[in-house]
C-alpha cells in the first residue's frame, strides 16, 4: 500500500490528551484541560431532550437555526452595539474550532503570511499550514503578556494576509484593551489585512472590565471574522457549538467552506440554546462574577504556596510561575507534578512554536470549589 504523505508531519498527540491521560493514570486532580467539572444548567439539557422528543432530529439549515442566529444578533447588539444580519452575517458552527478552520481556509492561500500571537491556542497553526499559509509569531511580552504593536508593524509586509487575535487569551488570561484595539485599527487602516478574532471567552472577564470585542470597532469589524463558543458560555464544551460573525461578503466565503466541512450543526442543540438565550438572558451576564469567584477562591486557597500567580483578567485559566520551586523545564515539572504530587497542569511552553520556557504552568479553575481546594492543598506543599 502506498504510504500517506502527512500534511501535518509536526503534529502528534496534543499535550491536553497527554496530560489528561497521565492525570487519569495517576489518579491526579486534573486542572490541565480546559473544561468544567460541574454540569451545565439542567434546564438546558431538558430543552435539548424536549426538541429531540419533538422530532427535531434532521439536518439544521446550513447557516444555523434562524431563531438561534437571531438570539446571537440580539446579544451582540446589546453587548457591543454591533449590528449583524442574522440571515447573511451569522453562521452557527460545530464549535469555535470549526469556525476558526473555516475562516482560515476562506482567507488563506499558498504563501500568505498570518500573524499569530504567541503563546497561541493550538488549532491556529495547523489550519494555516493545511492551507499553505505561513504562520508568523508575535511574541507577547513576559510576564505581563502584552502585544508590542510597534513590533507587529515591523512584521507586516506585502504577503501578510491576516492577524489572529484571542481575547480573553488562552493560556495567559490576558485581555486586549481599548488602546490595543485602537492601535490595531491604525495598523489595519494602512495595510490591507484581515482579522480573525477568537473571542470564545468573551463572557468570562473579570474586575469590571469591558470585553473589547472586535465587533465594537467598525473599521475592524468590516474586515473581521469574530468567533465565539457556546461550549465556554454555557459550560457545555462537549456540545461543540460555536458561531462566526462576519460581513456578508466574508460570510459568503466562510459558508462555502462550512458547508463542506460539517454542512450544519446538530439541530436539537441549536433550538434548545435559542430558547435558553431568550428565556434566561441573565445567565450570560452572571458569568463574569461566577468565574471571578472561582479565580479568587483558587488564589485564596493557594496563599502561602511557592507558586507565584500571574494576573488572570479573563478566561478560566490561572498561570503560576514556579521558579522558586525547581529549575526543571515546564514539561518535566508538569509531568512530575502529576505523577508524584497528583495535580495535573499544562506547561505553557507547548503554546509556543519554539517551546519558549518561562517556567510557567497553566491551571484551569473551571472546577468545583472542593476540587480547587484539594488541588491547592497539594500544591501548597510542593
Ligand atoms: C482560545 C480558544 N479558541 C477556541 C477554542 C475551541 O472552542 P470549541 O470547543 O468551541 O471548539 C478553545 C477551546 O479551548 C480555546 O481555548
Amino acid at each position: 500500500m502506498r504510504s500517506i504523505t502527512s500534511k501535518l508531519p509536526q503534529v502528534g498527540t496534543t499535550i491536553f490528551t497527554v496530560m489528561s491521560a497521565l492525570a487519569s493514570e495517576h489518579k491526579a486532580i486534573n486542572l490541565s484541560q480546559g473544561f468544567p467539572d460541574f454540569s451545565c444548567d439542567p434546564e438546558l439539557v431538558r430543552r435539548v431532550n424536549h426538541y429531540m422528543r419533538k422530532g427535531f432530529n434532521q439536518y439544521a439549515p446550513m447557516p444555523g437555526v434562524l431563531a438561534l442566529r437571531e438570539q446571537i444578533a440580539a446579544l451582540v447588539k446589546e453587548k457591543y452595539g454591533a449590528t449583524y444580519d442574522p440571515v447573511e452575517e451569522i453562521t452557527v458552527t460545530s464549535g469555535a474550532t470549526e469556525a476558526l478552520f473555516c475562516a482560515i481556509t476562506a482567507l488563506i492561500g499558498e504563501g500568505d503570511e498570518v500573524l499569530i500571537v504567541e503563546p497561541a491556542y493550538d488549532s491556529y497553526i495547523p489550519a494555516i499550514n493545511l492551507n499553505g499559509g505561513v504562520p508568523v509569531s508575535i511574541g507577547m511580552t513576559f510576564p505581563d503578556y502584552r502585544i508590542d504593536w510597534d513590533h507587529v508593524k515591523k512584521l507586516i509586509n506585502g504577503r501578510t494576509k491576516a492577524i489572529i487575535l484571542n481575547s480573553p487569551h488562552n493560556p495567559t488570561g490576558a485581555t486586549l484593551s481599548q488602546d490595543d484595539l485602537e492601535q490595531l485599527e491604525k495598523i489595519i487602516s494602512s495595510n490591507n489585512i484581515y482579522v480573525i478574532s477568537d473571542e470564545v471567552y468573551e463572557h468570562i472577564i473579570f474586575d469590571e472590565q469591558r470585553h473589547e470585542s472586535v465587533a465594537r470597532y467598525p473599521s475592524l469589524a468590516e474586515r473581521a471574522f469574530v468567533i465565539s463558543s457556546f461550549g465556554k458560555t454555557l459550560h457545555a464544551t462537549g456540545w461543540k457549538m460555536g458561531y462566526c460573525l462576519a460581513p456578508e461578503a466574508l460570510t459568503k466565503e466562510f459558508r462555502k467552506i462550512h458547508q463542506f466541512v460539517t454542512f450544519s450543526t446538530s439541530s436539537p442543540f441549536q433550538y434548545a440554546v435559542a430558547d435558553y438565550m431568550r428565556d434566561y438572558p441573565e445567565k450570560i451576564s452572571e458569568l463574569p462574577a461566577f468565574y471571578q469567584q472561582k479565580r479568587d477562591f483558587f488564589l485564596q486557597e493557594m496563599q502561602g504556596s511557592r507558586f507565584e500567580p500571574l494576573s488572570s483578567a479573563g478566561t478560566y485559566f490561572q498561570l503560576m510561575r514556579y521558579e522558586g520551586i525547581t529549575d526543571e523545564n515546564d514539561l518535566e515539572f508538569a509531568q512530575r507534578l502529576t505523577i508524584e504530587h497528583g495535580v495535573a497542569a499544562i506547561p505553557v511552553s507547548v503554546f509556543y512554536r519554539f517551546k519558549t520556557d518561562n517556567k510557567v504552568l497553566r491551571f484551569c479553575f473551571a472546577k468545583e470549589e472542593k476540587t480547587l481546594k484539594a488541588a491547592a492543598a497539594i500544591l501548597k506543599k510542593v
